[in-house]
């Protein structure tokens, strides 16, 4: 029998992302030379979307860019992955932009300019089509807040850490943060929270009691932009098709690792086959 389409909703950033590589990362003050220059399609929403449809998603992009070059690179990844773009707006403002500095072990800095991501609007969407929403905090806090409101389940990704309101944390069926972003959360609130550890994994707990850890796999990581959004978005294809948190985990522990193997946020998501043989026992 064919597996059953998880139909998902993002609501989120899109962005640019101008991407230089080097060796180690500048310190406050330091000017530093880099690699060359990389213009990419990235934001914490688009990369989620992307690899959610990757992944097996019926994926709907909630968002906006700017009627300019960036907004269009956006357009043509959402096509390339079959992201349904129905409910982007086009906004006035520019398409976001994020300032990324990756060093040679992987490690990242990113600065981003939210310019059209402000102007994010929930108007005219049918939330019954989703069977799960994810949003993350590059947009509008009210925005998110309606979103998890109407959403029949929610999956915050608060990321980048903001104040998340306890009106907020009610709504989550599922918060998914790093180790940083989980020091300033009360994860005792939320049904079920995910913490990641990068390599090394990450583990779910249920009203802040741990209840499973899954161990990454060991991979040569060539770029590690996104890859918290490919764990996002493969947390939630399997939560939407109702597997277990357990289950989900260790799905998205091999997405989100194999998610490293190629540059750029939206290159080449894993698909859910890739996924799958990993996870198959040797
Ligand atoms: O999570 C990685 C993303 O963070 C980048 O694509 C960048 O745009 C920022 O949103």
């Amino acid at each position: 029998m064919p597996e059953r389409f998880a139909s998902i909703g993002v609501v989120g950033s899109a962005n640019a992302d101008v991407i230089v590589h080097c060796h180690t990362l500048p310190r406050p003050g330091e000017t530093i030379l880099g690699g060359e220059l990389l213009l990419v399609p990235g934001g914490k929403g688009a990369n989620q979307a992307c690899a959610a449809a990757a992944l097996g998603g019926s994926v709907e992009f909630i968002g906006a860019v700017g009627n300019d070059g960036n907004g269009q690179l956006l357009r043509d990844s959402f096509a390339k992955h079959e992201v349904g773009t129905s409910y982007l707006h086009l906004s006035s403002q520019p398409t976001g932009t994020a300032l990324i500095a990756v060093e040679d072990s992987g490690e990242n800095l990113i600065v981003v300019a939210p310019g059209a991501n402000n102007d994010v609007s929930l108007d005219g969407i049918n939330w019954n089509k989703f069977d799960v929403v994810i949003a993350q905090m590059e947009i509008k806090p009210e925005v998110v807040l309606a979103a998890a409101q109407s959403a029949k389940k929610f999956i915050l990704n608060a990321a980048p850490i903001s104040d998340v309101s306890d009106d907020l944390l009610r709504e989550c069926d599922v918060l998914i943060v790093n180790e940083t972003e989980a020091q300033s959360i009360n994860l005792n609130r939320v049904p079920y929270s995910v913490v990641t550890y990068g390599k090394n994994g990450a583990a779910c707990f249920e009203y802040g009691t741990e209840i499973v850890r899954a161990a990454a796999p060991r991979v040569e990581a060539i770029d590690t932009v996104g890859a918290g959004d490919t764990f996002v978005a493969a947390f939630a294809v399997r939560f939407a098709l109702g597997e277990s948190p357990a289950d989900c985990l260790h799905y998205a522990v091999v997405a989100g690792a194999l998610a490293t193997l190629n540059p750029g946020a939206q290159g080449a998501p894993p698909n859910h086959e890739e996924v799958r043989q990993w996870l198959q026992p040797a």
